[in-house]
């Protein structure tokens, strides 16, 4: 069919013009996209970066640090190895992951049993509250993160704004488990009022299991973290108000954020 002669005298677009039009107006919306990108939202990893590049003016150069594990970790192995090379004595790790990414970087890993007290323990979190008591183990790595912790002056935690939150507990507690205890500390969680999963096919580098709680609101960190501690076959849980951070280092849209306590 002849659309001109259909449309008697009006104009008909070509099919090129339409074209061009349409991808003019294609391009330019994710233009638009791009900018909206970088002017307001940080990708998460970047804010992530940005908490771990601030926490390595805590490291003192010949000292030795202790090493956490996760996402946001991994950006401070990275930048730790880049900015400052060869600058630290030695580190002490939470996790058989974390190990290898430093051994790769060049950093030199040694036991806590050799290294003695630690001046610093830069790690993640999967939440903190405002006092900076955390929940951590998201990674499965809570029993060596806690020794650690316990065995350093200053825990400087590193993360993005969104683990900060008013109420611990919408992010599932992490339980290290003896295998052969998993049914009996699930009955026990269970009587505290959480909904305890087991994280399956998941074996800590402890060779043990995880059951994580859903559902608590801890609106008493302390004295669940010692009800917790009390269960047979419980290794550690994933709570850490005993010993929480000193530094809360967040990074978010405007930058870094520190809190201490
Ligand atoms: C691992 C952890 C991590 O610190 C926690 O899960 C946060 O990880 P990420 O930096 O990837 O968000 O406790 O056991």
């Amino acid at each position: 069919m002849n659309t001109a002669g259909a449309l008697g005298n009006s104009y008909v677009m070509p099919a090129g013009l339409i074209d061009s039009i349409a991808m003019t107006f294609a391009s330019s919306l994710v233009k638009m996209r791009r900018f909206a990108d970088w002017y307001q939202l940080m990708h998460p990893e970047e804010k992530k970066k940005i908490a771990a590049l601030a926490a390595l003016e805590y490291v003192k150069p010949g000292s030795i640090i202790g090493i956490g594990t996760g996402s946001t970790v991994n950006h401070f192995i990275d930048l730790l190895a880049e900015k400052m090379p060869g600058e630290i004595e030695a580190a002490v790790s939470s996790s058989e992951a974390s190990t290898e990414r430093m051994q790769q970087q060049g950093i030199r890993v040694i036991e806590l049993n050799d290294a003695g007290r630690l001046s610093i323990y830069v790690d993640g979190a999967d939440e903190s509250s405002h006092q900076l008591h955390l929940i951590k183990g998201g990674g499965g790595a809570l029993t060596r993160e806690k020794i650690i912790a316990a065995a350093s002056d200053q825990f400087i935690c590193i993360a993005d704004e969104s683990k900060l939150v008013d109420t611990l507990g919408n992010f599932p507690l992490p339980v290290e488990v003896i295998p052969m205890a998993r049914n009996l500390v699930w009955q026990a969680l269970k009587g505290l009022g959480g909904n305890p999963a087991w994280r399956e096919e998941f074996v800590t580098d402890n060779g043990n299991i995880i059951l994580d709680i859903h559902g608590l609101r801890i609106d008493n960190p302390l004295e669940l973290e010692d009800q917790i501690n009390q269960i047979t076959g419980v290794v550690s849980v994933g709570l850490f108000a005993r010993r929480p951070a000193n530094v809360l280092i967040l990074g978010g849209d405007s930058g870094v954020q520190k809190i201490e306590v």
